[in-house]
């Protein structure tokens, strides 16, 4: 008898502190102690070991313990049916885990937009190597040895060791490419060339080692200066809007003639003056001109058939104007914090 006193009292022990909630813990409560394997069933077979005078006192003690048990289970439904969350079983009214989303480099939404617009026109994209021999980046672009335009672009050569008769550098601007596509031999030439470039400058807030740039070439019987002016007009309307300006100034590259660098009217003041377009009201955004006689010639081209325009563009300037970026080495910190706030963008 008092080893079942003591033995019902450790159950009734174990079922106060019994923690589970929920219909799954009620159920199985139940199985453990109620069920017709439970605890409460094995407990009543201690009946026959008590003696008969004994007998009267247990079957109290017993009837007890299993109230205690069943009010212990009623308890548990009811506080499975008022709601309490269930830990192991899945509430699938929760909203979802959101996936994180990866977003575009800013670098590379402004060159789709830039390329996008010139496909529409039937440019096709080209691309060239950004390690290249002086032919492709300097000579042939009519910029013979000691040209002193060479010395604009301050360049990396890359150390080839001795077994090469050309020097290699890193190129210093797309046009490269230009030559790349001429060489190939098929006209007529309509392509655009994005890359990234190289120069020696010193790291700063406004200029960077590496950027990138939008090369274009157009080369065709009786291409002319209109057909220039015409290609980039459309290109910046569509770019900065309906209202926008441009102007041609007069310039000087080495590798086309005339040369020209055009002007936006300034889309953030719209040209009443800030510090932007530096007070100006105009916003310099590329180089440009018609594809010099001796370029064509470097390449087997005839210039008295063939005439071109080529122009050439930066992607990191438009790209601060348009999302407001004031450091041009965000862009290649790889800072998540930076990149992220490109998640929605355009
Ligand atoms: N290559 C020039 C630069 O990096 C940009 C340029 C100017 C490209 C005029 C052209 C062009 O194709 O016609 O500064």
């Amino acid at each position: 008898m008092q080893d079942l006193i003591q033995k019902l009292n450790a159950y009734k022990q174990e079922i106060a502190e019994f923690s589970g909630s929920g219909e799954q813990a009620a159920e199985a409560f139940r199985i453990q102690w109620l069920g017709s394997k439970g605890r409460v069933k094995e407990a009543m077979g201690e009946m026959k070991h008590v003696p008969v005078e004994q007998k009267k006192d247990a079957g109290q003690l017993l009837n007890e313990f299993k109230l205690f048990a069943e009010s212990k289970y009623a308890e548990l439904k009811e506080t499975a049916g008022t709601g309490t969350a269930d830990q192991s079983a899945p509430d699938l009214s929760l909203p979802g885990d959101a996936v994180p989303l990866g977003s575009r480099h800013p670098i590379s939404l402004m060159r789709h937009k830039i390329i996008s617009i010139f496909q529409r026109l039937g440019f096709a994209v080209a691309e060239g190597p950004e390690i290249e021999d002086d032919w492709h980046n300097f000579t042939a672009l009519n910029m013979p040895a000691h040209h002193p335009a060479r010395d604009m672009q301050d360049t990396f050569y890359v150390d080839a060791g001795e077994n090469t008769a050309v020097d290699w550098l890193l190129r210093t601007h797309t046009s490269n490419t230009q030559i790349r596509e001429m060489e190939k031999g098929k006209l007529p030439i309509r392509v655009i060339c994005p890359g990234r470039v190289y120069r020696n400058e010193t790291i700063s807030a406004r200029s960077h080692c590496f950027f990138h740039q939008v090369e274009g070439l157009y080369i065709d019987e009786n291409v002319s200066f209109a057909d220039l002016k015409q290609t980039l007009y459309f290109f910046v309307r569509e770019m900065y809007g309906k209202d926008v300006r441009v102007r041609f100034r007069p310039s000087y590259f080495p590798f086309t003639e005339p040369s020209a660098e055009m002007d936006v009217s300034c889309f953030i003041c719209g040209g009443k003056g800030c510090n932007i377009c530096k007070k100006t009201g105009w916003v310099e955004i590329l180089g440009c001109g018609m594809v010099h006689p001796n370029v064509l010639r470097n390449c087997n081209i005839d210039p008295e058939k063939y005439t071109g325009f080529a122009f050439g563009m930066g992607v990191e300037r438009p790209a601060m104007l348009k999302y407001g970026i004031n450091d041009i080495r965000l862009f290649s910190e790889n800072d998540v914090r930076f990149l992220k706030q490109f998640t929605a963008a355009t």
